[in-house]
């Protein structure tokens, strides 16, 4: 009688599901206050040498739409879209934007692309060569429909490009060649001609090291120069677009110094805040918490949560309207959940491993209530701003997202003036687009003043 487990996942699979969502290969954080970093930092050097172990249970309920017939795309012969306007584009510049993963027979529909502003279609792989390579051959007529849909919508299209193998080095291992990052160069040129898309999204997690990221600004800079010309052979008004997915907890030292360059050769960063807890078959695995408190958080973490990542990079990079806050739409749960000794805790708390290995999961959100959750008795954290599920019989915690804790983070994005969202993954709302309207509906627009006040005390960043 298991509500939630039901189809484990392959070990490759999971490590091939890396997605915006696997925390394992993040890069340590640190305390915002700490006063001793050091035992911080040397905790992390022990703890971020991730154990990858087979967490059973790292499953998702794909069930459902992976065997479900997939629809018709929709069509576009209608006279004229129903949404004309879009509240967050325009001249205030600001963004919803969804990952939509290809090849898994979920739909995409008018309706779902015409809450958002930008789609980034995940995933094109980067080849030993640099050239780059979609995964199935039925996703290139996928993809051909969707960004039809989507520029008859007036929503920006975009592709993501990473490994097909996490771990794999190919970032690295091509923008280091000369000649191989000029195919890259070439080969991203060639989709965005070849589909009409707007611009890409540089998926990679992440560079470690000073000269990874003189890689990936040398990366950006050629791609700049190339949009330049593409953009002038086509007759393109606006320039193409480049977005990078940046860690909530950069290594800082490294990343202070490119960090003025970075912001300026990109569009926006896509802040990976949707995944501080959950990555059961890390060494960290057993840390229970939300997919994105919005304040407070695990000891482990430092503490760290949303506020602090916007806090950080608004104050570090004075552009809070290029930073973009990540969301999930997946539901995170962990199994023998150490029950605390004042039982009204219930927030941060731990799972017991059983022979080294968390038992816990995720799975979409879209799946969460036909697997007869009542969602609107879920309690609410007012210390992370977020909803859960706590069952001390059973000894399980569920950490998720919904309206409610979206509406949270949207007020504090209109507050803070930052750019917009970014949600991990469109393929995981449900059919009623529940969480993406709770996102599209807010009006980021709304926010008084300069898009690029920074509105935090920046002492000590
Ligand atoms: C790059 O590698 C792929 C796969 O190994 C191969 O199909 C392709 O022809 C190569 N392209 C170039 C330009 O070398
Ligand atoms: C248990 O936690 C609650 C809420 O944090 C607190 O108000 C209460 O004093 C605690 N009880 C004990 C015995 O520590
Ligand atoms: C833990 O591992 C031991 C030795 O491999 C095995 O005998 C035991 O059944 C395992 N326990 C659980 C709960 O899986
Ligand atoms: C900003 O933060 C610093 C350090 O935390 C504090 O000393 C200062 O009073 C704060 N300034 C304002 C205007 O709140």
């Amino acid at each position: 009688m298991d509500l939630l487990n039901d189809s484990p996942r392959g070990i490759e699979q999971m490590l091939l599901d890396t997605g915006f969502s696997d925390l394992d290969k993040d890069v340590p954080p640190r305390r915002r206050r700490s006063k001793n970093c050091c035992s911080s930092c040397c905790m992390w050097t022990v703890l971020a040498i991730a154990i990858v172990t087979m967490a059973y249970g790292l499953t998702e309920t794909t069930l459902y739409f992976l065997t479900r017939e997939h629809d018709e795309p929709p069509t576009t012969t209608a006279s004229s879209p129903t949404t004309t306007t879009l509240k967050n584009s325009g001249t205030c510049e600001k963004r919803i934007i969804g990952y939509f993963r290809l090849g898994e027979s979920s739909e995409l529909t008018e309706k779902q692309i015409s809450l958002l502003t930008h789609i980034i279609f995940y995933k094109f792989n980067i080849q030993e060569n640099g050239t780059l390579t979609i995964g199935k051959p039925e996703e290139k007529e996928e993809l051909a429909g969707l960004v039809k849909t989507a520029k008859w919508l007036n929503v920006k299209t975009m592709f993501s490009i990473d490994e097909e193998k996490s771990g794999s080095n190919l970032f690295s291992s091509v923008t280091a060649d000369t000649k191989k990052r000029r195919t890259l160069v070439d080969s991203i040129s060639f989709v965005i001609k070849e589909y009409h898309m707007d611009g890409v999204d540089i998926f990679w997690k992440w560079p470690s090291n000073e000269q990874e990221y003189s890689k990936l600004i040398l990366l950006c800079t050629e791609l700049r120069e190339r949009f330049g010309q593409l953009a002038q052979a086509t007759n393109r008004k606006t320039p193409f677009l480049i977005s990078l997915i940046l860690s909530p907890w950069p290594k800082h030292d490294t990343y202070r110094r490119i960090q003025d360059k970075i912001t300026t050769l990109v569009d926006f960063l896509n802040v990976e805040t949707n995944n501080y807890y959950g990555s059961w078959f890390s060494e960290a695995g057993h840390f229970i918490g939300p997919p994105a408190a919005l304040y407070s958080g695990h000891e482990y973490h430092g503490g760290e949560n949303v506020d602090y990542a916007m806090w950080y990079h608004s104050c570090r990079t004075g552009n809070p309207n290029k930073l973009n806050i990540g969301l999930s739409f997946r539901v995170n749960y962990w199994e023998n959940v150490i029950l605390p000794q004042n039982k009204s805790d219930t927030l941060w708390l731990k799972a017991e491993k059983i022979n080294g290995t968390v038992r816990g999961g995720w799975l979409s959100w879209r799946n969460f209530e036909k697997k007869g959750w009542n969602l609107p008795s879920a309690s609410w954290n007012q210390e992370s701003r977020t909803p859960y599920f706590w069952e001390p019989d059973e000894r399980r915690y569920i950490a998720f997202e919904n309206e409610r804790s979206i509406q949270e983070k949207t007020n504090y994005a209109i507050d803070k003036n930052i750019g917009g969202f970014t949600i991990w993954a469109l393929n995981d709302d449900d059919d009623d687009y529940s969480l993406s309207k709770a996102v599209g509906s807010a009006n980021l627009c709304s926010g008084k003043g300069d898009n690029s006040i920074v509105n935090y005390n920046c002492t000590g960043v």
